[in-house]
């Protein structure tokens, strides 16, 4: 069964179709296909074979515990940057020995609690967080497992704003420097030199600066080696993007074969760190239309999905695919923006879309299933919406909508 199709004119997930979980759930929702993420991180470990590896699913794309928790019944690792995140890891039921901890910033509280809960590594991207993980990790009288995070400076060509192994990115340590960082690391009492690691972009449709990236890395290893610094695991990060609009990026299993290719002559572990490409499209946003307006020759869809649900399309000019959820319409087809409630301009969801709908219709807004609701705010005093999980037929509520006394919960007046 497709993860998202129409059925007799109606939209569908897996078996379920969204009119019956409008019904139920009410707008908007976010609804995810169990199948779809199940198998994308299938396809990135059947491509890894018998290959040691490990798949750090990246969090930050999407961390609901009822998602982290499928990925860790098929033994999945996961990529944090938050102490949040680790703890979500492990509600969910991941194995820390499995998680890595990326990040430019992370607290010392931060650092203690990885390294109570005992996972894998810390990527580490300056010499002053290198010094105090050593502290913290003497102070806990033991000794923190550590990759250093490389910048290799090589373009993802990718939009600014999600590139991050460059020169002028605040990630990383100088590939320059990575050399002489780790001699200085492998003399630290309370360090032990695990890794090495890269993260170089988000949504990459390219494989040429990945396998530029791999060669760097790869070069570093066997330079450490000959200076007695034996790595165990690279990691190449995430970052490999998904079709959006007509994008054509190599497979999760074009990808694994081309880094496997650059590593057939060694055992090193290799980690990736996949966001996107495993919850990416397999999520959707299901939203009503309020009002149809026009001003001059403008059409204008109002609906009840804002830009405090879905940043993206604002925010990194992204295009997301916009479908009715019943295909047949009486109505004449015409160019919309698709905007929301909120009281901005860059609120739209859609800009010049060609669409049949009325008022009352529901639209559902296609592979918003990473930096979707993670990314979403009560701005303008809006509570989050539902997230649903389908499964064939079964259709469960993995997060419940806000409610508006949600919002103040936190909140106290002066006596
Ligand atoms: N590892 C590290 C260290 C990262 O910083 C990221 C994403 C990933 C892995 C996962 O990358 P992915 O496979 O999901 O591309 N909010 C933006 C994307 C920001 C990505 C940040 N880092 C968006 O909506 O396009």
């Amino acid at each position: 069964m497709q993860d998202f199709h129409y059925s007799n004119g109606t939209f569908y997930a897996e078996g379920v179709s969204l009119n019956d979980i409008h019904e139920q759930y009410s707008t908007p929702c976010f609804i995810y296909s169990r199948a779809a993420i199940e198998r994308q991180w299938g396809l990135y470990n059947d491509a890894f074979g018998d290959r040691n590896h490990c798949i750090c699913y990246a969090v930050k794309a999407n961390g609901n515990i009822a998602i982290l928790n499928l990925l860790a019944r098929l033994g999945s690792g996961f990529d944090i940057v938050s102490v949040g995140e680790l703890q979500r890891v492990i509600k969910a039921g991941g194995d820390p020995g499995k998680v890595v901890f990326s990040g430019v910033g992370k607290r010392p509280d931060e650092i203690r609690a990885a390294l109570q809960a005992g996972v894998k590594c810390l990527n580490v991207e300056s010499i002053s967080e290198l010094t105090v993980i050593n502290d913290i990790a003497g102070d806990m009288q033991c000794k923190a497992p550590v990759s250093l995070r490389i910048n290799p400076d090589v373009d993802p060509l990718t939009h600014p704003y999600i590139s991050t192994g460059l020169k002028e990115n605040k990630f990383g340590i100088s590939y320059e420097e990575a050399e002489a960082v780790y001699s200085q690391a492998s003399c630290l009492s309370h360090i032990e030199v695990v890794g090495i690691d890269c993260h170089i972009g988000s949504q990459i449709t390219d494989m040429d600066p990945y396998l530029d990236a791999m060669d760097k890395l790869i070069s570093l290893v066997n330079l450490l080696s000959d200076k007695g610094i034996q790595i165990q695991h690279v990691d190449l990060g995430g970052g490999l993007g998904i079709n959006y609009k007509d994008e054509a990026p190599p497979s999760p299993d074009e990808f694994v074969s081309a880094i496997c290719g650059k590593m057939k002559d060694s055992n090193i572990e290799i980690l990736i760190e996949p966001g996107r490409s495993i919850v990416g499209n397999a999520g959707l946003l299901l939203s009503q239309v309020l009002y149809i307006k026009q001003n001059g020759d403008k059409n204008f869809a109002i609906i009840d999905a804002a830009m405090n649900d879905l940043i993206r399309p604002v925010l990194y000019d992204a295009w997301q695919k916009i479908v009715p959820v019943n295909e047949v319409s009486e109505v004449e087809e015409k160019q919309y923006d698709i905007v929301g409630p909120v009281c901005e301009s860059g609120d739209f969801l859609g800009l010049d879309r060609s669409l049949s709908i009325s008022e009352g219709d529901t639209i559902a807004i296609l592979g918003v299933g990473a930096y979707g609701f993670v990314m979403s705010s009560n701005y303008n005093a809006r509570p989050r919406a539902a997230e649903i999980m389908v499964d064939g037929d079964e259709v469960y509520e993995i997060q419940r909508r806000e409610t508006l006394e949600d919002l103040y919960e936190r909140e106290m007046i002066l006596p």
